[in-house]
């Protein structure tokens, strides 16, 4: 019996993104195809082409039994399952009430439709009827009637393609989901490399690329969050495949919750990658007649190297799933509290921080963590987390007035008055506080298992509605007593001990529904997303906070590390960067300001963290011209296409370019690591550029696109830790 079909579903994009001939689907983007079928026998889906556009299916000759000791070990299936000759890991795993863990999913039905509906308490991706289509795929498994059904959206101008799963139980006993990858799909025999972004607090987001070899291989977290450790991200490149040539697929996972990534090359040589929840955490309890969703999956396709992904993920991202009215907008320029003051501060302090702010020119006064608690006063990270009441010692007139006040003081060089943003750790609770007087019971924990601390805190079970309403009604009443125009959203720990597996899952979807409430109810408030700096930077976070604090570690140099790493997918519009003080808190590395203040430019928000009132006077002076150049090259981080020209990986010259939405401005940053003696500084070619274009550079000198992309351009360079920023304008 034939086990594929060869329809010639023709590559149309832009007349139909999703292409139907009997049981064949064929997803056109701009330029990509993504088709599969059902096998006419097994009534499995069978995936024929994920790559570049093709106008039929690749010719495959399968061989009935795979040539070999398994019958499914040759088969490129969409939706694999266990214990029926699939020797792969699995993106479904099921265990039924009578103790058995097989499924059997069979197609059955298929719906096409314009736009894409929302999943039900999931962040997700959204687009109007002209921007996304949908299809889903029923799926039916008879012997335990559950139902599967596999949704792919495509946005064609992106190649990206967007899936998700929901398993339904329509049986008459529970059953349990012990796995449910979101995405799953597996690649031709071929070689592959694999890119992944790993690290730790003050390290994030540091690429890592290794091949693919046989036998499974990946990552995830089990911290509870997406984490500091792995991002929940991968790449697949060929190994040849660079910063601008080369196939590269991306897969980003819409979640924040512990996930799990797995690439496994099986002994006949095909690829398989899955993406989703961590198995670990999960063992979900289905009900008759209840469904689980699975978070949505990205999945993008670039034929033009790594640079090219990350740039549709940025477009996709911005205008698909960020929802906060200022994804487009430029951010206040802003000074954090913390680098500067830590927990060492007062009503006069603060006044005086904020009046330096504003005479720098700062338009945003952040007060971060250490305003808050009564009984409890959090004057150190021992206690007060849970007891949002204003600390009456600290501040003895009221926070309000304080905030009044600030918010009074005009900003230097402009018209503007400064606006007032305050830190919270809403999620977290420290045995010394009010609330865990009145609430113990409210924290996460095991039975009578130990309640272990990090940082002295606890974390609140989020999955329980009354935990819910306390951190809504909390923060709410924050936002609507003091004139607050920004919250930085923090969160310092790990979750540990759990009542559940599944309480992991519902914790994360009772945080979504906090976000979802306090952030529709207060669209005006610009949310910045943190956790030990860069712990939970995700695209599940970004559907709610159009920003993120990308790291604690503000040292410039590991900063572009960061920064780039941290764009493979992420907008670089979303990047939290500031400037501090030196030595460096976390390095001891000495930095020059106009170093430090040039790589934090790169980020969507830029911002201080220190005290100007103890900077050398020679390095605050500098700061206003800095502001100055950051606010006027905001616009193009803001909405523009970055492309990575050097990476600091590989080069001591790590340089970037940022192009306007419409191509007629580009602000270029080039980076010197070391000085290097006599040496010659190299050529940096730019990209990206109109080659029948003519630059002004800096309002100097005028070149054209072609001479700067194929002939380059050279700067000189002093000492260490040297930069260059420059403006080009299409005449
Ligand atoms: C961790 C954050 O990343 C820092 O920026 C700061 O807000 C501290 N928490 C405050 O406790």
């Amino acid at each position: 019996m034939a086990r594929t079909t060869n329809h010639p579903i023709p590559h149309s994009s832009r007349a139909n993104p999703i292409e139907v001939d009997g049981t064949s689907f064929a997803l056109n983007g701009k330029n990509i195809s993504y088709r599969f079928h059902v096998d006419s026998a097994a009534g499995d889906l069978i995936l024929n082409h994920f790559g570049g556009p093709v106008t039929e299916d690749p010719v495959a000759q399968i061989i009935p039994n795979g040539g070999g000791w398994s019958n499914q070990a040759h088969l490129r299936r969409e939706f694999p399952d266990l214990g029926r000759g699939d020797f792969r890991t699995p993106a479904v795993h099921i265990k039924h009430a009578k103790g058995f863990a097989l499924c059997d999913f069979k197609y059955q039905s298929h719906t096409v439709m314009k736009g894409k509906p929302a999943l039900h308490n999931l962040p997700c991706t959204f687009g109007s009827s002209d921007e996304v289509a949908t299809l889903i795929v029923h799926l039916w498994d008879s012997c335990s009637a559950v139902a599967a059904d596999l949704s792919y959206s495509i946005f064609p101008n992106y190649d990206a393609i967007v899936r998700s799963v929901t398993i339904t139980n329509k049986g008459r006993d529970t059953i349990s989901v012990e796995k449910l990858a979101s995405l799953s799909v597996d690649f031709p025999h071929d070689d592959y490399d694999m890119l992944q972004l790993q690290g730790e607090w003050t390290r994030e987001c540091t690429r890592a690329r290794r091949k693919v070899d046989y036998g499974l291989q990946g990552f995830g977290s089990s911290t509870g969050y997406s984490s500091h450790y792995h991002n929940p991200f991968l790449s697949l490149v060929s190994p040849s495949t660079t910063e601008s040539q080369g196939d590269a697929w991306g897969f980003s996972l819409i979640y924040t919750g512990s996930f799990n990534i797995e690439v496994e090359k099986s002994p006949q040589g095909l690829t398989r990658v899955l993406v989703g929840m961590n198995p670990c955490q999960l063992s979900w309890p289905l009900n008759p007649g209840e469904s689980l969703e699975s978070p949505e999956c990205v999945s993008v396709f670039s034929d033009s190297g790594i640079g090219n992904m990350s740039r549709k993920f940025h477009r996709l991202y911005r205008q698909n799933l960020i929802k906060s009215k200022f994804v487009y907008e430029p951010r206040p320029v802003l000074l954090n509290s913390w680098e500067g003051l830590y927990f060492d501060f007062d009503e006069s302090t603060i006044y005086r921080l904020a009046q330096a702010s504003a005479n720098l020119g700062v338009k945003l006064f952040v007060l971060d963590d250490g305003w808050f608690g009564d009984k409890h006063p959090r004057i150190n990270d021992k206690a007060g987390l849970g007891d949002w009441v204003v600390n009456p010692k600290r501040f003895p007139n009221g926070l309000k007035l304080l905030a009044e006040n600030i918010s009074r003081l005009e900003a230097a060089n402009s018209k503007e008055t400064l606006r007032f943003g305050l830190w919270v750790e809403p999620e977290m609770i420290n045995r010394s506080s009010t609330l865990y007087e009145e609430h113990p019971e409210w924290v996460l924990h095991a039975g009578d298992y130990l309640r272990s601390e990090t940082r002295q805190q606890l974390v609140l079970n989020a999955a329980l509605p009354e935990v819910q309403e306390f951190i809504i009604t909390s923060v709410a009443s924050i936002l609507e007593n003091m004139p607050v125009t920004y919250i930085k959203w923090d969160n310092n720990r790990g979750i540990h001990e759990s009542p559940t597996p599944a309480n992991h899952h519902a914790y994360i979807l009772g945080m979504y529904r906090i976000f979802e409430v306090l952030t529709s109810r207060f669209p005006d408030v610009l949310w910045e997303g943190c956790a030990s700096g860069g712990g939970r930077y995700d695209a599940g976070i970004l559907q709610y906070f159009p920003q993120v604090w990308t790291s604690d570690n503000t040292d410039a140099l590991d900063r572009i590390y960061i920064q780039f790493g941290t764009s493979l997918v992420y907008p670089p519009s979303t990047m939290g960067a500031h400037v501090s003080a030196v030595p460096n808190d976390v390095t001891g590395r000495t930095t020059p300001i106009r170093f430090r203040a040039h790589v934090a430019m790169m980020g969507g928000s830029f911002g201080l963290e220190l005290d100007p009132d103890a900077l050398p006077e020679d390095d605050k002076a500098q700061i206003p011209d800095l502001i100055a150049l950051a606010e006027k090259i905001s616009p193009i981080i803001i909405r523009g296409d970055m492309w990575r020209l050097n990476l600091p990986e590989a080069s001591n010259y790590p340089s970037a370019l940022f192009i306007s939405e419409d191509g007629n401005q580009a602000v270029l940053f080039a980076f010197q690591i070391r000085t290097t003696g006599v040496h010659n500084y190299p050529l940096l070619r730019l990209e990206g550029l109109d080659p029948s274009a003519t630059y002004k550079l800096d309002g100097e000198r005028t070149l054209s696109g072609a001479t700067l992309m194929n002939g380059g351009i050279q700067y000189r360079f002093g000492s260490d830790y040297d930069s260059k920023v420059v403006l080009l304008e299409k005449i």
